[in-house]
């Protein structure tokens, strides 16, 4: 069977992450990508809060779908000193558990790394652009996703091939996020040299994700010009469909809140708010099936997604890229 260093390492078959998704990272979508070839990557604010598992349970529940590798995501901004200590609780609990590959986003993960490497485990940081990069290698980080302008979530400015150009010279692997909706896009990523990618949208239109049926809909019906990035939601520019509800509210926060965004010594406070604000929202969107008020988050990967299928249907065709090149 093909191997590239990158699957070994992490010991799967497709150099595929299922990447993680806040609210849509349900047990059974993070199995369905294991035991489809990639590595499922769990939410844990999604897996417990929104999900409603105690973590250590949900991450058992996980394992009785799938004995192959699954990681776990830590957003680890400093917002609180309550927020951090509650990332460092689920990390120690994933370790207990087995879980050895770690996605770090925002902020500094070096307690992260530090545990997960006396455990032999590795951990891969989100940056956007080079002087993050640089920054997570001082962290000591093992590999680098690589979130670009087409990504779902909080995207990046940098096409996927100038986002490779900036980093290519650094000595870690490089993993491509944003805008793989389909085969095609996956066999370019490699070719541009990725190790390997992390899909985000085109996992919520499969049959294992449990987001409600409307949000898939919209998916498949948006096309990438329908993208636009919201700081409406966590104050920071977030991907999402354009919808009536979207250009109701519009994009852009009060010019009092914008100045809050940006002062260095607020900005923390106001994302804090953002996020706990959008966290009570999307759970009441995610469990009420509200439909007047939605964000439904997406990346422009949405224009190579058209039907609503299987992770193993999908895979498939992505399985025969990988073979192919
Ligand atoms: C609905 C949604 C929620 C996301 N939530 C998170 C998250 O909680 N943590 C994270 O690191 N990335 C998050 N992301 C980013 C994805 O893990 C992935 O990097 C991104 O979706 C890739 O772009 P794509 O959507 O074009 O495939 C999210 C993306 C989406 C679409």
């Amino acid at each position: 069977m093909k191997s590239t260093p990158f699957t070994e390492k992490l010991g799967i078959e497709l150099p595929i992450i299922g990447g993680a998704m806040y609210p849509c990272s349900n047990p059974e979508l993070v199995a369905a990508v294991s035991e489809a070839g990639g590595i499922g990557i769990i939410q844990p604010l999604s897996l417990t809060y929104v999900h409603g598992y105690d973590f250590r349970e949900g991450i058992r529940y996980i394992r009785t779908l799938t004995k192959k590798p699954i990681g776990l995501n830590l957003i680890v901004e400093s917002s609180s000193d309550a927020y951090l200590k509650r990332m460092e609780k689920y990390l120690d609990l994933a370790l207990e558990e087995g879980i050895r590959f770690f996605i770090t986003a925002l902020g500094n993960p070096t307690f992260v790394v530090k545990k997960v490497h006396a455990a032999s485990g590795l951990v891969y940081h989100d940056v956007t652009e080079r002087k993050w990069a640089l920054k997570a290698i001082d962290y000591g980080v093992d590999g680098l996703i690589c979130v670009n302008s087409e990504a779902g979530g909080h995207a990046g400015t940098l096409s996927p091939q100038d986002l490779y150009n900036d980093l290519k010279d650094l000595s870690l692997p490089l993993i491509c996020a944003g805008g793989i909706g389909d085969e095609k896009a996956f066999g370019n990523a490699l070719s541009i040299g990725y190790q390997g990618v992390q899909l985000g949208t085109r996992l919520i239109a499969t049959t294992e994700c449990h987001e409600k049926e409307s949000y898939k809909e919209a998916i498949l019906k948006a096309e990438p010009s329908d993208i636009v990035k919201t700081l409406r939601v966590t104050g920071v520019p977030l991907a999402v469909i354009k919808t009536p509800y979207v250009e109701s509210i519009g994009t852009d926060v009060s010019p009092f809140a914008s100045k809050l965004l940006q002062n260095p010594y607020t900005k923390k406070w106001m994302r804090l708010f953002y996020s706990l604000r959008s966290i009570r929202r999307f759970k009441e969107i995610s469990l009420k099936g509200a439909s007047t008020r939605d964000y439904f988050q997406a990346g422009k990967s949405v224009g190579g997604i058209h039907a609503v299928e299987p992770v193993p249907t999908i895979f498939s065709r992505f399985r025969e890229i990988f073979h192919s090149k």
